[in-house]
């Protein structure tokens, strides 16, 4: 299998669960929507507390999601998963900081592409909003 690295960003996408059951014309069109970004190890890309822009789909590699304020560790998130969806949907500040753990390929879409995006693919948006419940109260919890 081909490594990572030298997939496109069409064939990243379809590794994504949201996205397996794509035509090849809905991921043309999910393309659109976004762009992919590499993010070294170590750099933040949410940092708590500040306006949120983006919204983030990690294609390959990790990133550690933790809370200054409260200075506790939150949620390690790979492959396949997704963050920075709070501030956007809700209309808050960034809820925690983002760090990458590894050097990392984001998939990234600005505020009003979310919008779109959701509209086109309900499974996705089915999960963001179960997600985003019990994130909200694991924020909570802390
Ligand atoms: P946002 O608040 O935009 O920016 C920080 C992100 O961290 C947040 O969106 C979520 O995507 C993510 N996050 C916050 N709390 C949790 C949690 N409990 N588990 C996993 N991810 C979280």
């Amino acid at each position: 299998p081909k490594s990572p690295n030298n997939l496109n960003l069409r064939e990243l996408l379809r590794r994504v669960t949201y996205f397996e059951s794509c035509s090849d014309l809905e991921l043309r069109q999910l393309i659109e929507y976004g762009y992919r970004q590499l993010f070294p190890a170590g750099q933040i890309v949410c940092q708590e507390n500040e306006p949120g822009d983006s919204f983030y789909i990690i294609l390959t590699g990790s990133v550690e999601v933790f809370s200054q304020r409260a200075e506790k560790y939150i949620a390690t998130l790979h492959d396949g998963e997704f963050f920075g969806e709070m501030s956007l949907l809700l209309g808050i500040p960034r809820s925690a900081t983002v760090r990458t753990l590894s050097d990392t390929i984001l998939f990234v879409v600005d505020r009003n592409d979310l919008q779109k995006l959701l509209v086109e693919h309900q499974g996705l948006a089915d999960q963001i909003a179960q997600t985003l419940s019990e994130r909200q109260q694991a924020l909570r919890d802390l």
